[in-house]
């Protein structure tokens, strides 16, 4: 495994972690296994996986409690945990993203107790409220920092305004986008945006949420409860499209003796500005074959042919 720095806070991970809103987050997917989720979070710990990613919306808390569960078995010093909050879910018909202040502190000590912890690694604002300012957000999240309830805070699905204005006072360690082979948007302003500012860029929905997997056809449908409906690249004229590249991406990592996934992970840490990838999944043979990706790299050449394919 290897192992890199998020910028700014100079917390040690692994180039490799784990996302987890699939341990647990039945609000997300149907029929998840339990057991199966923390199966996952474990086989990752023992294998060197050191950054768990989670929020406290997967599962309404569920996800949270179960990798707490997991972490338990482990030293303190041997992970590095990632949750989000600013969604509001005390009225479960009513679900709304909420940045308060008040808020915030008290999403903070819910997802401690979740976790069993005194303290996480990395917090984030996990969506915008558009209606708190973000001098009262990112500054309580301050506060939480100096109390010592949260070691770095981060930011995801900003525009880039936002970011701009969540990061006025440089507070921000990490910011999570969507970004993968398939959806490259992030690198217009964002990506060059964290580069520029020192942030840690972790891309979320590193496989293109399953797309990159490689077990897709043409014919593949999501369940009627799958969250990845509301997702452009599953979408009708989108997805067929999208397969042909796929399979033209499948050839080129059989080519080089690498699986799909492992090649998507691997471009993606060679872009400049990440430092890891979060990779989900239902059970622990995902993370057997994600830790490999840690030990491939491309070349200039290589990259330039994926890039070839990518912008077909
Ligand atoms: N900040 C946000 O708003 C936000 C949004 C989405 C996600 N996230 C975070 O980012 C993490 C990663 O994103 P994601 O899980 O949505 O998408 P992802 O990592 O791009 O894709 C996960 C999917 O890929 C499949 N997969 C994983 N490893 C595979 C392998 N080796 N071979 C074939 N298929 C494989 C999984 O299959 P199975 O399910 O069948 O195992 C799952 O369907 C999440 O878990 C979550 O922690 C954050």
């Amino acid at each position: 495994m290897k192992y890199t720095k998020l910028k700014k806070s100079n917390i040690e991970i692994s180039a490799i972690g784990l996302g987890t809103n699939a341990v647990g987050g039945h609000n997300l997917f149907e029929n998840l296994n339990e057991q199966d989720g923390k199966d996952f979070v474990r086989e990752a710990l023992n294998l060197g996986v050191t950054f768990i990613d989670t929020a406290d919306i997967y599962g309404l808390g569920r996800s949270e409690e179960l990798v707490g569960e997991v972490l338990k078995e482990f030293k303190r010093d041997d992970f590095v945990i990632a949750t989000k909050g600013a969604q509001n879910f005390t009225n479960l018909n009513d679900v709304k993203a909420d940045n308060r202040p008040e808020y915030l502190r008290e999403a903070v000590d819910k997802s401690l107790q979740r976790l069993q912890l005194d303290y996480v690694d990395l917090y984030y604002l996990h969506f915008p409220d558009n209606v708190t300012p973000f001098a009262e957000s990112i500054g309580e999240l301050v506060r939480l920092k100096e109390e010592g309830k949260i070691r770095s805070i981060g930011i995801s699905n900003v525009s880039i305004e936002q970011l701009k204005e969540a990061n006025a006072h440089g507070d921000i360690s990490v910011l999570q986008s969507p970004y993968n082979m398939l959806d490259r948007s992030a690198e217009k302003e964002l990506l060059p945006y964290a580069v520029e500012n020192n942030i840690s860029f972790i891309p979320y929905g590193p496989l293109a949420f399953g797309l990159l997997g490689g077990g897709f056809t043409k014919e593949s449908k999501l369940d009627a409860g799958d969250w990845r409906q509301s997702i452009p690249l599953f979408q009708e004229e989108q997805f067929i499209q999208t397969i042909d590249k796929v399979d033209k991406l499948k050839e080129f990592a059989v080519s080089k003796e690498t699986t799909l996934p492992n090649l998507a992970l691997t471009w993606l840490l060679a872009q400049e500005g990440v430092d890891a990838v979060i990779p989900g999944g239902k059970r622990k043979e995902r993370i057997r074959e994600n830790v490999q990706a840690s030990e491939i790299r491309l070349s200039q050449e290589e990259l330039s042919v994926i890039n070839d394919i990518l912008n077909k």
